[in-house]
C-alpha cells in the first residue's frame, strides 16, 4: 500500500541537505517514508493526498509529559496568577486524586488527553508516572502509560508522599516499587529539586533504576539553581529537563556529555518563572528538545505548537530551530531515530498544516493550524 502526498509548498524533513523545500511530494510505503522529492517528479502511487500547496512537517516528538492523573489544580493556578509562588508541595493535591481514581477513570482521562495532543499534531509522547507515590498506583499508573505509547518513565521519585519519611521513600522507590514498575518502563526520572530530591537521593534512584535496565532521564533545575544537571551529565542520563536555572558550569557539562536539555516553556508560563535561555544553550552546542510537560500542577498545556511559539518569543529560538527542537530534539531525547523527521526511512508521523509555512506555528500563537494527522501513514 502506497500513499504519495502532492502540491506540499513546504516540506520540512530535515533531511542534511535541503532540511526545508518547497514544491514538493512525498512517499509512504507500507507506513515508511519511501521516497521525498520534487512536486513534478512525483512517482505513481495507490492513493494520493493533495496538500494543495500546505506546509508538511514532521508530527511532533512530545519527550516530557505527565498525562496520567486525576483532579482540577485551577484554584492553584489562579492563586499564582494572584502573587502565590509555586511550590513543588502542590505534586500531593493531585497524589490524592489520583489514588482515588481507579484504573478504568485513569485510562478515560489520560486517552482523552492523548487525543487532544494527537489532535494537535504530536505523533510520539512520553509519559511518566508519579502521581501514585504507592507501589500499587505507581504500578497501575505505568500499565496504564504502556497501552498508550513505548515511551513509559518510573518517577516514583517525583516528591515524598507525606505518609513516609524521604529516607524511608526513597528505599521503597529503590526497591519493592522498582521491582513492580521496571516492567511496565523504559526510563526512570526522579524530581532532583529542594522540596523533592536531594543529589544523594537522586543519584540513588537513578543509578537504581539503570540496574535494571532503565534509562535515567532527570527533572533538573527547575526552580532554582542545584545539582540535577550535574547529575544527569555524570550518570550519562538521555536528558535534564527543565534547565531553567543553569550556570556556566552547567551549560559547558550539558555541551560536553552530550546529555539533552529539555525545555518545557509552558512550566514558565504558568509558574511566571523566568523562561530558560535556549539561546545561550544552542550557541554552547548543547542538544536542546522543546516538550509540553503537559501535568495539572505546572504546565496544563497539551500544544506542542504554543511551545514552540512560546521559545520563539521568549527563549532566543528562530521558527525553523524551534520546530527542530519539538522534533528532532525530542526524537533525540527519547534515543528514537525513526521519528522526528521526514528522511527516507523515517517512520511516516506527519502534520500537514493550515497554512503555508511551518513559521506560522510562531506567526499565528494560538490559531488551530492542524489540518491532517499521520501516525506510520495513517
Ligand atoms: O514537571 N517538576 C516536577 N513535576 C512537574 C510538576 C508537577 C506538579 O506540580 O504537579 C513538572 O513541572
Ligand atoms: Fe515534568
Amino acid at each position: 500500500m502506497s500513499t504519495a502526498i502532492i502540491n506540499i509548498g513546504e516540506l520540512t524533513s530535515w533531511d542534511a541537505e535541503r532540511p526545508v523545500r518547497s514544491d514538493a511530494a512525498l512517499v509512504i510505503e507500507d507506513g515508511i517514508v519511501a521516497w521525498v522529492g520534487d512536486a513534478r517528479d512525483v512517482p505513481a502511487a495507490d492513493e494520493v493526498i493533495d496538500a494543495d500547496g500546505a506546509a508538511v512537517i514532521p508530527g511532533f516528538v512530545d519527550s516530557h509529559t505527565h498525562l496520567i492523573f486525576a483532579g482540577d489544580r485551577s484554584a492553584e493556578f489562579a492563586a499564582r496568577m494572584a502573587g502565590e509562588p509555586y511550590v513543588a508541595g502542590g505534586i500531593r493535591t493531585t497524589v490524592a486524586a489520583t489514588r482515588a481514581a481507579g484504573q478504568a477513570e485513569l485510562t478515560r482521562l489520560a486517552t482523552a488527553r492523548l487525543a487532544e495532543l494527537r489532535a494537535q499534531g504530536t505523533t510520539t509522547v512520553e509519559i511518566k508516572s508519579g502521581y501514585g507515590l504507592d507501589v500499587a498506583t505507581e504500578e497501575l499508573l505505568l500499565q496504564v502509560a504502556s497501552q498508550l505509547t513505548d515511551e513509559t518513565t518510573f518517577l516514583g521519585a517525583h516528591v515524598v508522599p507525606p505518609e513516609l519519611s524521604a529516607s524511608d521513600y526513597v528505599e521503597l522507590v529503590t526497591g519493592e516499587m522498582l521491582d513492580r514498575c521496571a516492567p511496565y518502563a523504559k526510563w526512570v526520572d526522579v524530581f532532583c529539586e529542594t522540596g523533592a530530591f536531594d543529589a544523594d537521593q537522586a543519584r540513588a534512584v537513578l543509578s537504581a533504576g539503570a540496574a535494571v535496565g532503565l534509562i535515567p532521564r532527570v527533572h533538573a533545575n527547575q526552580l532554582g539553581y542545584g545539582p540535577g544537571v550535574q547529575l544527569a551529565c555524570e550518570l550519562g542520563a538521555s536528558a535534564a529537563d527543565h534547565c531553567t536555572y543553569l550556570s556556566d558550569a552547567d551549560v559547558s557539562a550539558l555541551a560536553e556529555t552530550g546529555v539533552v536539555a529539555g525545555l518545557l516553556p509552558g512550566v514558565e508560563f504558568s509558574t511566571r518563572h523566568p523562561y530558560p535561555d535556549a539561546r545561550r544553550l544552542l550557541d554552547a552546542g548543547v542538544r536542546i528538545s522543546i516538550a509540553t510537560d503537559c501535568n495539572p500542577g505546572t504546565s496544563y498545556t497539551s500544544s506542542m505548537a504554543f511551545c514552540v511559539a512560546l521559545a520563539v518569543r521568549e527563549m532566543g529560538l528562530t521558527p525553523s530551530e524551534a520546530l527542530h527542537a519539538a522534533t528532532v530534539g525530542g526524537a533525540t531525547s527519547l534515543r528514537r531515530e525513526d521519528v522526528g523527521h521526514l528522511r527516507v526511512g523515517a517512520r511516516a508521523d506527519l502534520v500537514i498544516l493550515d497554512a503555508p509555512s511551518h513559521v506560522h506555528l510562531a506567526y499565528r500563537p494560538g490559531v488551530p493550524l492542524v489540518r491532517t494527522v499521520l501516525v506510520a501513514g495513517r
